[in-house]
C-alpha cells in the first residue's frame, strides 16, 4: 500500500492544519443557544494542504475513466466527449437559465431546440422530436406510449403486445412492460439477425408493433429490415427504433427510410456527453409525420429534458458537420472490425462477418482448463485487463452467449491505441493458456481486487467508520 492510499483520517495529526485565516479583528459573536450547538467536536481530519491535494488527486486516480485510458465498453460506449462541448454547455447565458423563465425571454435556448429538431430530423429521417425524455430507456417508454396512443386514437384497443428480438437490449422489454404492453419474443437466426420466418406467425391483430435496434446488440445490421417493415406495417403494427446505437449509421442510413415510425436517440452516447454513472442523459424521441399529433399530447418530464446534454449534442453536430458525422460511423466500424479480425484466432467469434461499431466474442478459445484448475472466464479476462491499464469491455451481455465479451472501440481511438489493446488481449489469452490462475486472481495492481460485486452494489460502504 502506498502512503497516500491511506484514509485521510489515518493521515490526520493533532494540530496539523491546511489553511491560515487572518486574525479576527471583530468582537466575538453572541453565544449560540445550546439547542443548536454541536454536543461534541466535529471529527474532521487535521492535515496539511499538500495532504488534502494528494488525497483527492489520488482518489480521482483510483477510478478508471475515459480521460485516463481506453474504455472499450460495448453497448454503453464511453465515447469521444470533446471538451469544448463542456465549455459551451456551461456558458452562463445557457447554464444560468431557470426552467420557468418565459419562452420569450430565452430565444437562444428555443433556437437550440429548433435547430436540434431540424438536425436530428435530417440525420434520422423522422418528422418531429420531443426532447423531454432524460435517458434512452425513458425515450423507449415515451415512444411506446406514442405507439399505444396511436392505436387507441383509432379505436383499436386490441393491440396490447409488442415484439422484441431475443438479442434486444434489456431496457426494451422492460420499457414495454412498464408501458403495460405484453412482450412477445422473436428469436434470432444463427447469423445473429431476426428470424423473419419466426416473426411472420407472431404478427396478428393484437400486435402494437416491434422494437428493434439496428445494428442490433451484436453489432450486426438487420439486412432484412425492409421486409420486416412491410410485414409489420401490413399487419397494422408500428416499428420502433432503439437508436441508442446510431453512431455507425449516421450520415449513411436513416431509420425513417428503413421504415421506422418512432425512435429514440441516446444523445449521451452518440452525440457527446459521457454515458454511464446514471446521468445526465437525453433520449429524444422522433416520430414520422402521421404520429406528430400523438407526440404532442405527451408530457413525460417536468420541463424540456436535460438542456445541457442537448446543447452539447448541438455543438457536436455543428463542429463535425455533415461530412464528418458520416466519418464517425465509418471509423467506429473500421476500428471494431480491425480488433475483431486481429483477435479472432484467440477469442471465440460466434458470428463471422463484418460487424458495425461493436462485436461480441464468446470467451477464450483456449481457457487453459486442466486437471484441478478451472479455465479462465470472461470475468477473468476483464479483470486482468485492469492490470494492463485498460478498462474491460462489456461482459456477459448480450445474453445470447455464455461468455459474452462485447467490444466497442469508438471512432476516435488511434490505431496505436487499438494495437496496444490488441497486444494486451493476446497476452492475456497466452497467460490463460499457460496458467489460468494468473487471471483468476487478477487484478493484481489495483487498490482493490475482487470485491463481492453484488454486495458492494447492494450495501455500499460509504463511511470510513464502516471499514473499521
Ligand atoms: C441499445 C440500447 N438501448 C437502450 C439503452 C438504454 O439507454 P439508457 O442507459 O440511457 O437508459 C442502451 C444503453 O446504452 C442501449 O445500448
Amino acid at each position: 500500500m502506498k502512503y497516500y492510499d491511506k484514509l485521510i483520517f489515518e493521515l490526520s495529526r493533532e494540530g496539523r492544519c491546511g489553511f491560515s485565516l487572518p486574525q479576527n479583528r471583530y468582537p466575538a459573536a453572541p453565544e449560540l443557544p445550546a439547542a443548536v450547538k454541536r454536543s461534541s467536536a466535529l471529527n474532521l481530519p487535521e492535515v496539511s494542504e499538500p495532504d488534502v491535494v494528494r488525497h483527492y488527486t489520488n482518489l480521482s486516480q483510483m477510478n478508471f475513466g475515459v480521460d485516463t485510458g481506453f474504455y472499450p465498453l460495448g453497448s454503453c460506449t464511453m465515447k469521444y466527449n470533446p471538451k469544448i462541448n463542456e465549455e459551451i454547455s456551461s456558458l452562463p447565458g445557457f447554464a444560468s437559465q431557470h426552467p420557468l423563465v418565459e419562452d420569450a425571454l430565452v430565444p437562444g435556448v428555443r433556437k437550440v431546440y429548433e435547430k436540434m429538431n431540424e438536425a436530428l430530423g435530417a440525420i434520422t429521417g423522422m418528422h418531429a422530436f420531443t426532447f423531454a425524455p432524460c435517458a434512452g430507456a425513458h425515450g423507449e417508454l415515451t415512444g411506446l406510449m406514442i405507439m399505444r396512443q396511436y392505436h387507441m386514437s383509432r379505436g383499436d384497443m386490441a393491440r396490447t403486445k409488442v415484439i422484441v428480438p431475443d438479442s434486444a437490449h434489456g431496457t426494451n422489454p422492460a420499457s414495454a412492460a412498464v408501458c403495460g404492453l405484453q412482450v412477445v419474443q422473436v428469436k434470432s437466426l444463427e447469423n445473429g439477425r431476426i428470424d423473419v420466418e419466426a416473426l411472420k406467425p407472431l404478427l396478428g391483430p393484437d400486435i402494437a408493433g416491434i422494437m428493434m435496434t439496428n445494428p442490433n446488440t451484436l453489432g450486426l445490421f438487420e439486412t432484412q429490415i425492409k421486409e420486416i417493415a412491410s410485414l409489420v406495417h401490413g399487419a397494422g403494427g408500428l416499428l420502433y427504433y432503439d437508436g441508442a446505437n446510431m453512431n455507425p449509421l449516421m450520415g449513411v442510413v436513416r431509420p425513417g427510410d428503413m421504415g421506422f415510425d418512432i425512435m429514440h436517440l441516446n444523445l449521451h452516447k452518440t452525440f457527446s456527453t459521457p454515458h454511464g454513472g446514471g446521468g445526465p442523459g437525453s433520449g429524444p424521441v422522433g416520430v414520422a409525420k402521421h404520429l406528430e399529433g400523438c407526440l404532442k399530447q405527451l408530457r413525460v418530464s417536468g420541463f424540456h429534458g436535460n438542456f445541457g446534454v442537448i446543447l452539447k449534442a448541438y455543438a457536436y453536430i455543428l463542429s463535425l458537420g455533415k461530412d464528418h458525422l458520416k466519418k464517425v460511423g465509418q471509423y467506429s466500424v473500421l476500428g471494431a472490425n480491425y480488433i475483431k479480425e486481429c483477435l479472432k484466432d484467440v477469442y471465440k467469434l460466434p458470428i463471422e462477418g463484418v460487424c458495425k461499431h461493436e462485436f461480441v466474442f464468446d470467451g477464450l478459445i483456449n481457457d487453459g482448463a486442466r486437471e484441478g484448475v478451472p479455465g479462465a472466464t470472461t470475468l477473468d479476462v476483464a479483470k486482468r485487463l485492469l492490470d494492463y491499464g485498460f478498462h474491460a469491455p462489456t461482459i456477459y451481455f448480450p445474453l445470447l452467449f455464455h461468455q459474452a465479451l462485447m467490444i466497442e472501440p469508438t471512432e476516435t481511438e488511434s490505431k496505436d491505441t487499438l494495437d496496444a489493446f490488441i497486444e494486451v488481449m493476446r497476452k492475456i489469452a497466452a497467460e490463460a493458456a499457460e496458467d489460468p490462475n494468473i487471471l483468476h486472481e487478477a487484478p493484481h495492481n489495483t487498490p482493490i481486487s475482487r470485491p463481492d460485486e453484488t454486495a458492494a452494489a447492494r450495501n455500499p460502504i460509504l463511511k470510513f467508520q464502516d471499514t473499521l
